[in-house]
């Protein structure tokens, strides 16, 4: 598989054009203060130094280096903590390596390094037990969505938060693209009316979805299967659309597509153990294509056995790839959501009723998977030149329409961001790493705070017990140790 992409999010993800503008449309980059003179810059930790670190650390060695500074990497991985002190080499040639500690010594690295803010991207299983330690040895917390996987989880990190009074901030980068920040003051507005049920189809394609079943994400217990590691981000957004609460969860889904069980009654016995090497298949991912998957994972295989490639026909898989759930809201709406990871196109669609008309959007973030000669999956078509790089009938892009009873539908139009995500992650890192410097408040209220990230996996950890038990969940019910 070929590959290229910014470090800022999954390298299997779409790099559609919204993630290359470098110029982002006026009032979409909120207003700061510089900094007061002689204010120190907040010390951060980096626990879990694996792909998505790399934004963090992107940000605190580059535009947000007067406000922050990384004091230490905490992982069980050296070999990936050493691509990380290369990595503030690349970017300050005189920079020495940073003290490194193991997951058993996170509060020895909070009160040696006097750490003010630990940033969490380990597996999500990881979440609920760093972010209690961390609080608990005096040190405020970003914890990468999930927040956590399980409601146990959920509830050891609410006694964390009262027991210290200590801040988490769950990063929730959908909010900040500008078409999903579009559609909340859409709804704002009242253009629509009162929203009486939301239908949200999000399609993952056979490069992006297949790497949920490649690597830790595949067994549920890490991961909390899609309906919380990748899920939690899109109910975040219908619980922020419509500034709700979620009350009631019913799921329905299975694995029908990946898995070794499927890929033999299909008649594809023979699946290589893993992408590496594995010339002309367009399922695998080849860490050797990339430099970045090569120095994180492939050569630090030796010290984990952790392998970021595997087949998603090989064994031993226990999430689903095709999800289906209902959720009741507080005051009334119902949202209607399904989540599929074997599409041949990837993006979604959101249709908001409401009393006054319906909002629609829809996005298309790649509009075919190519293939190269050899049969592997070209994950970022326009870096080779002669290639097509969209499909006429199904271009890359996003539209937003509002129409409202009795008239004809309108456009909105979307304004342009900058960075990955749709335009979410820079803006997202601005209020992270700078928010007490804004100079106004942000009308959308985009900055998830720790109930946020509670209310977003509620639904996940609800539609996997529905989905075990066959029966309606009441989040009242999971106790997940907060009022919500
Ligand atoms: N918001 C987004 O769009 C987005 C995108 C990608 C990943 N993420 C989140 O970031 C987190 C990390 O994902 P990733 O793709 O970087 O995974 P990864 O596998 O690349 O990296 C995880 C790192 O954590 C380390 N680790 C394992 N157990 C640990 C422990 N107990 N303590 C500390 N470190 C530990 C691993 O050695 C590895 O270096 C996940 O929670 C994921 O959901 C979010």
């Amino acid at each position: 598989m070929t590959t290229s992409g910014p470090i800022d999010q999954n390298p299997t993800a779409p790099l559609p054009p919204s993630s290359r503008s470098g110029s982002p449309a006026a009032g979409v980059v909120p207003d700061f203060a510089p900094p007061p003179p002689g204010r120190a810059r907040r010390r951060y930790a980096v626990v879990g130094t694996g792909h998505r670190a790399g934004m963090y650390v992107a940000a605190l060695t580059g535009d947000h280096a007067d406000v922050g500074e990384i004091v230490a990497w905490l992982d069980p991985n050296p070999a990936r903590v050493d691509w990380y002190d290369d990595e503030l080499r690349r970017a300050r040639p005189d920079a020495a390596p940073l003290p490194r500690y193991t997951p058993d010594q996170l509060e020895r690295m909070v009160a040696e390094q006097r750490v003010d803010i630990v940033i969490v991207t380990s597996p999500d299983h990881s979440h609920a037990e760093l972010v209690d330690r961390s609080l608990r040895a005096g040190a405020d917390v970003v914890v990468e969505k999930p927040l956590a996987t399980d409601a146990e989880g959920s509830r050891r990190i609410a006694r964390a938060v009262a027991e210290t009074g200590r801040g988490v901030v769950t990063t929730f980068n959908y909010r900040y693209a500008p078409r999903n920040s579009t559609l909340r003051e859409v709804i704002a507005s009242g253009a629509i009316g009162e929203v009486t049920g939301v239908h949200f189809e999000w399609a993952l394609d056979t490069v992006h979805g297949a790497d949920y079943f490649r690597r830790w994400h595949r067994d549920k217990a890490n991961s909390g299967g899609l309906l919380v590691h990748k899920a939690s981000h899109h109910f975040d957004l219908v619980n922020w659309w419509l500034d709700d609460v979620p009350r009631r969860v019913y799921a329905s889904g299975a694995l029908r597509f990946y898995g070794d069980e499927n890929a033999r009654a299909r008649g594809w016995p023979d699946r290589p153990e893993r992408g590496t090497d594995a010339a002309g298949d367009p399922f695998s991912l080849d860490l050797r294509s990339d430099p970045r998957l090569e120095g994180l994972y492939l050569r630090a295989e030796r010290h984990d056995g952790y392998r970021r490639d595997l087949d998603p026909f090989a064994p031993g898989i226990t999430i689903e790839d095709n999800m289906a759930v209902l959720v009741d809201y507080r005051r009334g709406a119902t949202l209607s959501y399904s989540l599929n990871a074997h599409s041949p196109w990837e993006g979604y669609r959101v249709t908001v009723n409401g009393t006054a008309g319906r909002a629609e959007l829809e996005v298309i973030e790649r509009g075919f998977v190519e293939v190269d000669e050899e049969g592997n999956a070209i994950l970022d078509p326009s870096a080779t030149p002669g290639l097509a790089t969209h499909d006429p009938l199904r271009p890359e892009g996003e539209r937003l329409t509002v129409q409202r009873h009795w008239r004809r539908t309108e456009e909105v139009t979307i304004p342009a961001g900058i960075g990955g995500h749709g335009g979410g992650d820079a803006i997202l890192l601005m209020d992270i790493l700078r928010g007490d410097l804004r100079l106004a408040p942000d009308p959308l209220r985009r900055a998830a705070d720790y109930l946020d990230g509670v209310r977003a996996v509620a639904v996940g950890i609800a539609a996997n017990r529905s989905l075990a038990t066959g029966l309606p969940v009441t989040v009242d019910e999971l106790a997940l140790g907060v009022d919500l």
